[in-house]
C-alpha cells in the first residue's frame, strides 16, 4: 500500500495540526498544500500585483522568491530566503490566498510542485481542499476533517488574538468560495471518510484516523 494519506477540509478544521501530529506518530512527512496558495498570495500582496491581473499572477507561480519547505513542525514559506510562515497564516493572507486559488491556470501551475512533496520510499500526510480528489486522488486513505462553523472560528480566535465574531464572518466567507470555485472544488472526495471533529478532543481525532491508516496498511 503507498504510504500516501490526504486530509482535507474547511478553514481550521484542525487538518495541520492532526497531520503534524500523525506525521510523529508514523514517521512520515505531511505537507500543507495551502502554505503554496499562501506563499504565491504573499508574493502576489508584496509586489502589488492587481486581483484580477491573472497573467501577472501566474507569472508569480514560478518565481524563485517564494519557497515552500516541509519540516517536521510546519509547512514553511521562505520569501527571498526569509521564513514568513507565522505572517502570512491569519486570515488575511488566508483570504487572498482563496482568492488566487480560485483561477484555473494558477491551481495548474502549482500541481506538479505540489504533487512533488511525495516520495514513495518516505510516504506523504498531505492537506489542503482537493489533496484527495486532485491532487492525490490515489491516496490509499482519504479523510474529511471538519466541525461546525463555531467551533471552528474559537478555535481560530483563540490562536489568533482576534474577536470569533470577525474571524466566523471570514472563514464564512473563505469556506463558500472554496467550495463553491469551478477549479477544484473543496470537496469530499466519493471514498472520503468525513471525520466531524465538533465534539472530539485532538487526541480521540488523531486516534481515529491512525486507526483507520493503520487498517489500511496492515
Ligand atoms: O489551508 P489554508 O487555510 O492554508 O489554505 C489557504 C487557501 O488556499 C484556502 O482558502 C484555499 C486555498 N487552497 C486550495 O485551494 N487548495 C488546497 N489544496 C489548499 C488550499
Amino acid at each position: 500500500m503507498k504510504k500516501l494519506i490526504s486530509i482535507d477540509g474547511p478553514s481550521a478544521s484542525g487538518k495541520s495540526t492532526v497531520s503534524r501530529l500523525l506525521s510523529k506518530k508514523l514517521g512520515w512527512p505531511w505537507v500543507s498544500s495551502g502554505a503554496f496558495y499562501r506563499g504565491l498570495a504573499y508574493a502576489v500582496m508584496t509586489k502589488n500585483i492587481a486581483m484580477d491581473d491573472e497573467n501577472e499572477i501566474l507569472g508569480m507561480t514560478t518565481s524563485e522568491n517564494w519557497k515552500v519547505l516541509m519540516t517536521p513542525e510546519k509547512t514553511q514559506v521562505l520569501y527571498k530566503g526569509e521564513d514568513v510562515t507565522s505572517a502570512i497564516n491569519g486570515e488575511e493572507v488566508g483570504a487572498i490566498a482563496s482568492q488566487v486559488s480560485q483561477i484555473p491556470s494558477v491551481r495548474a501551475a502549482l500541481l506538479g510542485r505540489q504533487r512533488n512533496c511525495f516520495d514513495p520510499d518516505r510516504g506523504l500526510i498531505a492537506e489542503g481542499r482537493d489533496c484527495g480528489t486532485v491532487v492525490f486522488p490515489t491516496s490509499t486513505l482519504k479523510i474529511f476533517l471538519t466541525a461546525n462553523a463555531e467551533q471552528r472560528a474559537r478555535r481560530r480566535s483563540a490562536e489568533e488574538n482576534q474577536s470569533a465574531d470577525k474571524i466566523l464572518e471570514m472563514q464564512k466567507k473563505r469556506d463558500q468560495s472554496d467550495s463553491e470555485r469551478k477549479a477544484s472544488p473543496m470537496k469530499a472526495a466519493e471514498d472520503a471518510i468525513i471525520v466531524d471533529t465538533s465534539d472530539m478532543d485532538l487526541e480521540a481525532v488523531v486516534e481515529e484516523i491512525y486507526q483507520h491508516i493503520q487498517a489500511k496498511m496492515s
